[in-house]
C-alpha cells in the first residue's frame, strides 16, 4: 500500500497520554508512502521523547520555535511552506481552544497560525477524557474549528486511560490513517448515497445447513470504502463474510437473498447509486426444514427442491426511481469465459446502464483481480490491481457516468 506516495505531512503531537498511539500513526503514515516531519509541544514530550519520534519518522524533531538548525530561523513558516496537510494526533483540549483563538506562543500553534490556510489544511485528532470531551466550551470549539475550515476527526468510545468509560480517546492507529488516506482522494461522490450489496448469501436447508458460495465480499466492500473516501453516504448490505466494516460506512447484515432484497428495497429509497456486488445464490431450498433433517439409516439421501431467488439487481433496475434516472444501477457478472459476450448480454437483460464483468474463479477469495465495465458505448479494461485500486477507479467511472 502506497495510498500516501508523495505527501509531507507534517505530525503535530500535544500533550496527551494518546501521545503513545502517535507513535504507531508515525510508522503507518510512513509504510503508506509519507514523509513525516514530527513537531512537539513540551507537553507531548511528558508522555513520548522525540527520540522515539525521530527514529519512526527518520527525522530530527522540532520542539521550539527558536530551533538554531533552520538558517533563518524560521521554523513555523519554513515547516508549513513544505506540508500537504498539518495533522494534529494527539491534540488536546487546551491546543484545540489555543487553535480556536489564533495562540501562537510555541512552535506548533505558532505553525498552524502561519500555514497558507488553501494550501495546507489542517486536521486534528482530538484526544481527552469523556468530561472534557462533552463540555459545552469543547462542543464549541470543535464547531469553530470545523467553521474555520478545519478538518476534526472523530474520536474513539470505552475505556479512558483514567480508568472513566465514554467517548474521548483518540481514535487507534489504524482508523486514523484510514481517514488521512480518504482525506486526500477526490470527492468524486459527494452528495451521493451510495447502497452496495456484498458477499454470499445463504440459504437454509434446515436449522444447521445451508447453500451458499466462495464469494468473500472483499470486493464490495473495497468499493463500499472507495465511495466512502469519495464523500458519499455509504449502506452496505453484506452476507456472511469474515471483514470488518470500512470505517464511516453503514453496514446493515443479511443471510438470505430475500433478506438481501428486503433490505435493498428499504434502503434504495434514499440513495442515488446502487451497486449489485453481492454472489447472490440464483436458487433456495423450496421449504428448509424446521428441525434438523437426519439419517434414518436406510442410506437414502434428502430429496431436495428448489425454487429460484429473487433478482435484486433487476428488482431495483426497473424500479420507478432507476427507471427514472435517480438511481444508478450498476450490475457484476461473475463468468468463467467469454466475459465481454456473456457481460454485454447480461447488461442487456438487467437493464442496467454499467456492468462489471470479471472472471469468477480468478477473483474469489483474492486480494486483486481485474474488471471489464461495459456500458452502451462499448467495453473498458481495468487492469490487474487490488480490489482496493480497482475499487477506486470503478468509483472514478461511475462518478462521471452520473455526472452526464
Ligand atoms: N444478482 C442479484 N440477485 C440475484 C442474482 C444476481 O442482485 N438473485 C446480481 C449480482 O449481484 C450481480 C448480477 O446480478 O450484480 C449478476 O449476477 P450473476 O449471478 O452473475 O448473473 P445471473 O443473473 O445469475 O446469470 P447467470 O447465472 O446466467 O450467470
Amino acid at each position: 500500500m502506497n495510498d500516501l506516495a508523495g505527501k509531507h505531512i507534517v505530525l503535530g503531537l500535544t500533550g496527551g497520554i494518546a501521545c503513545y498511539k502517535a507513535a504507531e500513526l508515525c510508522r503507518a503514515l510512513v509504510k503508506e508512502g509519507a514523509t513525516v516531519q514530527v513537531v512537539m509541544t513540551e507537553a507531548a514530550a511528558q508522555f513520548i521523547t522525540p527520540v522515539t519520534m525521530q527514529a519512526l519518522s527518520n527525522r530530527p524533531v522540532y520542539t521550539s520555535q527558536w530551533d538554531g538548525r533552520e538558517a533563518n530561523n524560521m521554523a513555523h513558516i519554513n515547516l508549513s511552506r513544505e506540508a500537504d496537510a498539518i495533522l494534529i494526533a494527539p491534540c488536546s483540549a487546551d491546543f484545540m481552544a489555543k487553535l480556536l483563538h489564533g495562540g501562537a506562543d510555541e512552535l506548533l500553534s505558532l505553525m498552524c497560525l502561519a500555514r497558507p490556510m488553501d494550501k495546507v489544511p489542517l486536521l486534528i485528532a482530538p484526544a481527552m477524557n469523556r468530561e472534557m470531551w462533552a463540555h459545552p466550551a469543547t462542543r464549541r470549539n470543535v464547531a469553530q474549528l470545523q467553521a474555520d475550515g478545519c478538518t476534526v476527526f472523530e474520536v474513539g468510545s470505552g475505556e479512558q486511560a483514567c480508568g472513566e468509560t465514554g467517548d474521548g480517546r483518540m481514535l487507534e492507529a489504524q482508523e486514523l490513517i484510514q481517514d488521512v488516506v480518504a482525506f486526500f482522494q477526490p470527492k468524486v461522490l459527494s452528495s451521493q448515497h451510495v447502497l452496495i450489496t456484498a458477499g454470499p448469501t445463504y440459504e437454509a436447508i434446515d436449522p444447521v445447513r445451508g447453500i451458499t458460495n466462495l464469494s468473500s465480499g472483499k470486493m464490495g466492500f473495497a468499493i463500499a470504502r472507495a465511495a466512502q473516501e469519495a464523500g458519499a453516504e455509504v449502506t452496505l448490505v453484506a452476507g456472511p463474510v469474515a471483514l470488518s466494516t470500512p470505517r464511516g460506512v453503514r453496514r446493515v447484515d443479511v443471510k438470505s437473498a430475500s433478506n438481501m432484497l428486503a433490505a435493498c428495497v428499504e434502503y434504495a429509497r434514499a440513495a442515488s447509486i446502487f451497486v449489485a456486488a453481492a454472489a447472490v445464490a440464483d436458487w433456495r431450498p423450496a421449504a428448509p426444514a424446521e428441525h434438523k433433517l437426519k439419517k434414518d439409516g436406510s442410506g437414502r439421501t434428502p430429496a431436495l427442491e428448489f425454487v429460484e431467488n429473487p433478482d435484486i439487481l433487476a428488482t431495483l433496475a426497473q424500479s420507478p426511481r432507476a427507471q427514472s434516472g435517480d438511481l444508478y444501477c450498476v450490475g457484476f457478472a461473475a463468468e468463467s469465459q467469454d466475459l465481454l459476450d456473456n457481460a454485454t448480454a447480461k447488461r442487456i437483460r438487467k437493464g442496467v446502464p454499467l456492468l462489471v464483468g470479471n472472471i469468477g474463479p480468478a477473483t474469489f477469495g483474492q486480494d486483486d483481480n481485474a474488471l471489464l465495465l461495459v456500458d452502451t458505448t462499448g467495453a473498458t479494461e481495468i487492469p490487474r490491481n487490488s480490489k482496493l485500486a480497482l475499487a477506486r477507479q470503478l468509483v472514478a467511472e461511475i462518478a462521471r457516468r452520473i455526472e452526464h
